[in-house]
């Protein structure tokens, strides 16, 4: 078995010796080196061996492996240097050079920069609040009460950690509207948040991903009302949307706003008359209303001298209405099919 190693070293330091390229060099060091290599296979076979030979095998083994490695190193090197004194003789700087390729941002990221630009220049403070958060800020303090079946709509996460003795369960954010808690808890009116935070939900299919994003507002202050709330909502569609879209506030129904609202947006296709794509003019954007007194309560505001409006809405999905994408599957987002990605 020393006569094998030994064959071997012979073998290996020839084909070095010959090789031409690095790329040749590259497969000797695989056929003799790699996984299934000549001295891999053979160094394995140690087992073979009666046991007081072993430690003997063992030696030449690792002299033998490492004769080979520094054969391939030095004739790396050299292979390497005669390459570069060759390209050096060839480059003709006067060529232009080849430009490496550019990435940019996610298209995620760009509407959230944007979405930003437009609130803050209307004084909306933006936020960050933790995306790992308790019953109390997600739900409770929301004013829905434990075990409301209305929880199930916002199909949870749950961690598996100790409750809270005040907050509850751990949960991840399933809105950004916990957002509104931290912010009201932690300061005083008047108050004008945007909170544009990750959210997730146990949900996977076309038209959902686990994990999206939403923008949340909040104002608080003195004298809010309704009309407050739809000049900023008019303000966004416009500069977002266009000068040409409106919005329009249909009722509805939250835990935490009274009263609250659908807002959909003229659709920029047939300017509202109606057409394939909205059916009756109009597409939905998302939730809005007046913060519940219950809630500016719980925070600890005093809701006979303060009100406010809140609304809450998602990044992927205005993103999709404004450039009219049309996606068979909303997961295509998150994907690396760089055909799309290159689009924005
Ligand atoms: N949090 C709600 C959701 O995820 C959206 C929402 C509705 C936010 C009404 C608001 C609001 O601020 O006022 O569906």
């Amino acid at each position: 078995m020393e006569e094998e190693l030994i064959g071997i070293k012979n073998a290996a330091l020839s084909f070095i010796l010959e090789a031409e390229d690095l790329k040749s060099l590259e497969e000797t060091k695989l056929q003799f080196l790699g996984r299934s290599g000549k001295l891999t296979l053979a160094i394995k076979a140690v087992t073979k061996l009666p046991i007081e030979k072993r430690p003997a095998f063992g030696i030449l083994a690792n002299e033998v492996k490492q004769t080979i490695e520094e054969a391939l190193e030095e004739k790396a090197k050299s292979l390497s240097n005669a390459r570069k004194t060759n390209l050096l003789e060839k480059i003709d700087v006067t060529n232009p050079g080849i430009k490496p390729p550019l990435g940019h941002l996610h298209l995620v990221s760009l509407a959230i920069e944007e979405i930003t630009e437009i609130f803050e220049k209307i004084g909306f403070v933006k936020v960050r609040y933790p995306e790992v958060e308790w019953d109390w800020y997600a739900f409770e303090a929301l004013n829905f009460p434990p075990n409301h079946p209305a929880r199930d709509d916002w199909e949870t996460f749950f961690i598996d950690e100790k409750p809270h003795p005040k907050y509850g369960p751990m949960v991840l954010t399933p809105h950004t509207s916990s957002g509104q808690i931290r912010e009201m808890t932690t300061n005083k009116p008047p108050i004008k948040m945007l909170n544009i935070a990750k959210c997730y939900r146990r949900q996977s299919d076309v038209s959902h991903v686990p994990m999206f994003h939403q923008f949340e507002g909040l104002a608080v202050d003195t004298n809010l009302s309704i009309a407050n709330l739809k000049g900023v909502l008019d303000y966004f569609v416009k500069s977002y949307f266009g000068k040409d879209r409106v919005s329009r506030i249909r009722p509805y129904h939250f835990e935490f706003t009274e009263p609250s609202f659908e807002v959909d947006v003229s659709c920029g296709v047939c300017k509202g008359k109606g057409c394939k794509l909205c059916k009756e003019g109009w597409l939905e954007m998302g939730g809005a209303g007046m913060v519940h007194p219950n809630v500016l309560k719980n925070c600890g505001i005093d809701s006979n001298k303060y009100s406010g409006f809140a609304f809450g809405w998602g990044v992927e999905r205005v993103l999709m209405m404004k450039d009219g994408i049309k996606l068979d599957d909303v997961r295509t987002i998150y994907s690396d099919r760089m055909e799309f990605l290159e689009q924005f």
